[in-house]
């Protein structure tokens, strides 16, 4: 990141970052590391992507920061569920951080391509019903948010979750293959 964008995007963020409330995400693993560090590199590639489609830098970059602002992991509450936790991590982000109408429709939309994933394939996720209208992002700000946890997610999965399940794999076909000799 440009050092002037870097200055202008830590101070955009350093209200939220060091609140007691905010720093709670530490605590969270989301896709293999912590929800705090994936809100973050959300956050960052939503600035970037904000300042190539000249989208509200502010907004945009807040949105991404709090779109997965809920408590506990996903499986732990209803209200954190894959198409639920959309609408409690706005509720919080009002609640706690002031947001405006475009950061509350940003952060109820994130989980658009899940909806659009489910359409496509039926069988992810068969107990929660999504409607592509009722997840479709309203504004630049919300697809942008959007993309960038899609973007963000994959790397994740791929980089913390995948690689662990490749070395546990490993390991288990090692063991069978050592016991039989
Ligand atoms: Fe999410
Ligand atoms: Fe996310």
């Amino acid at each position: 990141m440009k050092k002037e964008y870097k200055l202008e995007y830590n101070e955009i963020i350093k209200d939220i970052i060091n609140n007691e409330h905010f720093l709670k995400t530490k605590k969270d693993i989301h896709h293999g590391s912590s929800k705090y560090e994936h809100l973050l590199r959300v956050s960052k590639c939503s600035f970037i992507l904000g300042k190539i489609f000249h989208a509200d830098i502010k907004s945009v970059t807040r949105a991404a920061l709090l779109h997965d602002f809920f408590f506990g992991t996903r499986k732990e509450k209803e209200e954190n569920s894959y198409l639920n936790h959309p609408l409690t991590a706005a509720n919080n982000a009002k609640f706690y951080f002031n947001i405006n109408e475009i950061e509350e429709n940003a952060i109820k939309s994130h989980m658009f391509h899940h909806a659009l994933l489910k359409k496509i394939f039926p069988f992810i996720n068969r107990k929660e019903k999504a409607k592509i209208k009722d997840n479709k992002p309203t504004s630049k700000e919300g697809w942008i948010v959007c993309l960038s946890d899609l973007l963000v997610s994959v790397m994740e999965v791929q980089r913390y979750e995948f690689s662990y399940i490749a070395n546990l794999s490993y390991l288990v076909l090692i063991n069978i293959v050592l016991m039989k000799h």
